[in-house]
């Protein structure tokens, strides 16, 4: 069990990951319970799930995230195993890899935006009543560099990786009010099964690829240090961050004057 980052104590915490079995999802599951968390795995993969619950002395739940019920039972499954939820770790996800013309797979989109966004749109809200019963949690979904910026090698992770961003920006101000923090993590590349297919091209362009305990190091820190509709970069060599949005610009009256938005508590900048 990696105990990097050991510094930081979840003792009594208890933590829902999704997509756990496997890559960066088990690389939290493993720091998490390092740091005294009882954690829940949840993922489709029974076999590699229970697994890895059973190394970090946790429980597996098989959880299809883009079964709304399914998250459902995975959150019961940790307030029934360990009294309550604290943090729920959304990071079940799977690339696409293919585009919008001949190879374009109507099944297969639905498919990918199913787990990859609708996955995180269920669990936050199959977490947040265990959440606010506890009096506040962190919810953190993993989103991708891919959401931050244009991704022509795969436009579709991208529309659902910005998806995710936005609704992390958006529900953030909103859960806060609540006690529970949202965050997004958006890693580079990171060496587990999701880059198998195309490593070698990463690797021959001279694109870094950095390790599952980098991206852990960067989940750690955000449940931390995460503050309301965050979304931290992870990139290698660099120490991750909120990324910084730039503003959009603000409505302008026909003369040219700012336009005095009304109080809404939600408009947190004037542009
Ligand atoms: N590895 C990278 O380079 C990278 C970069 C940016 C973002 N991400 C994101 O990180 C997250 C974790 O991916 P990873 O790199 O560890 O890949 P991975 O393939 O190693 O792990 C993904 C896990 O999700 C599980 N999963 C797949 N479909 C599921 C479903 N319907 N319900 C529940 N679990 C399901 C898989 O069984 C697997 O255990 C994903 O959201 C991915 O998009 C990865």
């Amino acid at each position: 069990m990696s105990a990097r980052g050991g510094a930081v104590e979840f003792s009594g915490k208890v933590a829902l990951v999704t997509g756990a079995a496997n890559g960066i999802g088990a690389g939290v599951a493993r720091r998490l319970a390092a740091a005294g968390a009882s954690v829940v795995v949840a993922d489709v993969d029974d076999v590699q799930g229970k697994a890895v619950a059973d190394e970090v002395n946790g429980v597996f739940v098989h959880c299809d995230v883009s079964d709304p019920r399914q998250s459902e039972v995975a959150v019961a499954t940790a307030v029934e195993r360990f009294g309550g939820l604290d943090f729920a770790v959304l990071n079940a996800g799977i690339g696409t890899g293919f585009g919008l013309g001949d190879d374009f797979d109507a099944e297969r989109y639905r498919k990918v935006m199913g787990i990859n966004l609708d996955g995180v749109v269920y669990g936050v809200h199959a977490a947040l009543a265990a959440l606010k019963k506890r009096g506040g949690g962190r919810i953190v979904a993993t989103a991708s560099m891919a959401g931050l910026m244009a991704m022509p090698m795969d436009p579709l992770y991208g529309a659902n990786k910005a998806a995710v961003v936005g609704l992390v920006r958006g529900l953030g101000p909103v859960l806060a009010a609540d006690g529970v923090t949202v965050n997004a993590v958006c890693p580079s590349f990171a060496d587990t099964a999701i880059i198998t297919g195309f490593k070698a091209t990463l690797e021959s362009a001279g694109m870094p690829v950095m390790s599952v305990d980098d991206v852990v190091d960067a989940f750690v820190a955000v449940l931390r240090d995460g503050k309301a509709g965050e979304c931290w970069f992870v990139q290698a060599g660099r120490p991750s961050a909120p990324f910084t949005f730039p503003n959009p610009p603000g409505p302008r009256t026909a003369t040219g004057e700012r336009v005095a938005l009304g109080r809404d508590p939600l408009i947190t900048k004037e542009n």
